[in-house]
Parts: structure tokens; sequence; C-alpha cells
């Protein structure tokens, strides 16, 4: 199924998707009847939170991680996604909600400032973490986790433009191994299970 779910983000057909291609024929099963992926998809980051202060991975070391990535102008497909992050998260018991840490990452910099990611975050849960950056260190994290998403223009001026971007809700566990990949037809319920399961793993 997961290969179902790289066929569908390869449509940007960027290079870094034909290694992650061939690596997750390999998935295994974790034992308790999930898969791995395989491949080594994300995990470290350098970006700056909400209320402008840097982050990295490991500004939340020792928790799961639940990420998504997109932009705050995205008029459907991120709100319907970060939503669905916060139901999820939001039906956790509270002590399973404490070793997650939520997550959303901008793949627009230019117009995502920490500003509008505060006001944009705080419409979903107060637990999500907004985090933007520099387009350099954007890129870098994009790169990490094999993110696709490149401006596509809607207008003449610099800032008319839409983000054209790979939608897909990434799992990590604390030291930072992508262990679930969701994509845009996973429910709530099946985000839920997924992470209660790996928890009872432990
Ligand atoms: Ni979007």
């Amino acid at each position: 199924m997961l290969l179902a779910v790289i066929g569908f983000a390869i449509g940007g057909a960027v290079g870094g998707w034909s290694l992650l291609q061939s690596t997750n024929t390999e998935n295994q099963d974790d034992g308790g009847g999930h898969e791995i992926v395989s491949a080594k998809i994300g995990g470290t980051f350098s970006l700056v939170d909400q209320d402008g202060v840097a982050r990295t991975e490991k500004d939340y070391a020792g928790k799961y991680k639940l990420i998504y990535f997109g932009f705050t102008y995205c008029p459907a497909i991120c709100p319907t996604e970060l939503s669905k992050m916060a139901e999820a998260y939001l039906s956790l018991p509270s002590d399973i909600q404490q070793n997650i840490q939520p997550i959303f990452i901008s793949v627009d910099p230019d117009r995502d400032t920490p500003a509008v990611m505060k006001g944009y975050v705080g419409l979903f849960m107060p637990q999500l973490v907004g985090l933007t950056g520099t387009p350099a260190q954007v890129e870098a994290v994009k790169k990490d986790f094999k993110v696709y998403a490149v401006k596509v223009p809607e207008g003449s001026g610099s800032d008319e433009y839409t983000v054209d971007h790979s939608s897909m809700m990434y799992y990590l566990t604390p030291d930072g191994q992508t262990v679930a990949m969701f994509k845009t037809g996973d429910s709530v319920e099946k985000i839920a299970e997924r992470i209660k399961g790996s928890l009872q793993l432990e």
C-alpha cells in the first residue's frame, strides 16, 4: 500500500523519489502488524517556530513526532490534513498526547513568517508547533524528508502564487526514524490507531 502512496506523491517527479521508491520495496513489519518505512526519510531540521525561536529536532527529543508539510495560504488540502491531525491527536488519551509532538512545517518561507504561522497553527490546536525558516533552511528540510513543493505563479506579482506540494503526514519515533506515512485518504481513526499501536510496542 505504501507503494501506492509513493506513486501518488511521485507525480511531482523529483530526483529523490527514485531512491525512495526502490528502497520502499524492502518494507518490513515491526511485529505489531505495521509497516516500517525502511528508507531514510527525514528526522532532522533547523528551523524557526511560531514565536521566532530557533528549533531543531533536538528540541523535541524523547517525543514521537507527527509532521505535516504545507503552507498557510493553501486553500483546501492543508487545512483538511491539519484538522485531521488535530482530531487524531486530540482523540488520544492525555498520557499518550504528552509523548507526541504535532508539527506543521511550511514549504512557503517567503510568506509564512513566524507571525503568520502563529496565527495559523492556533486555528487547529494549541499543541501544534509551526516551523518555518529561511528559504535555505526550508529547502534542507524538504530534501531530508523528500518533500516535493514548488511555486506555481497565479498572477504577475511576486507574491501571487500557489505552492504545488506533496501531501503526506510523517510519523517519527523519538530518535527520528520515520515509521509511518499517512496519505490524504487515511482516516482520523487510522492515524490514531497507528500512534496508539506504536506506543503499546514499547
Ligand atoms: Ni496544501
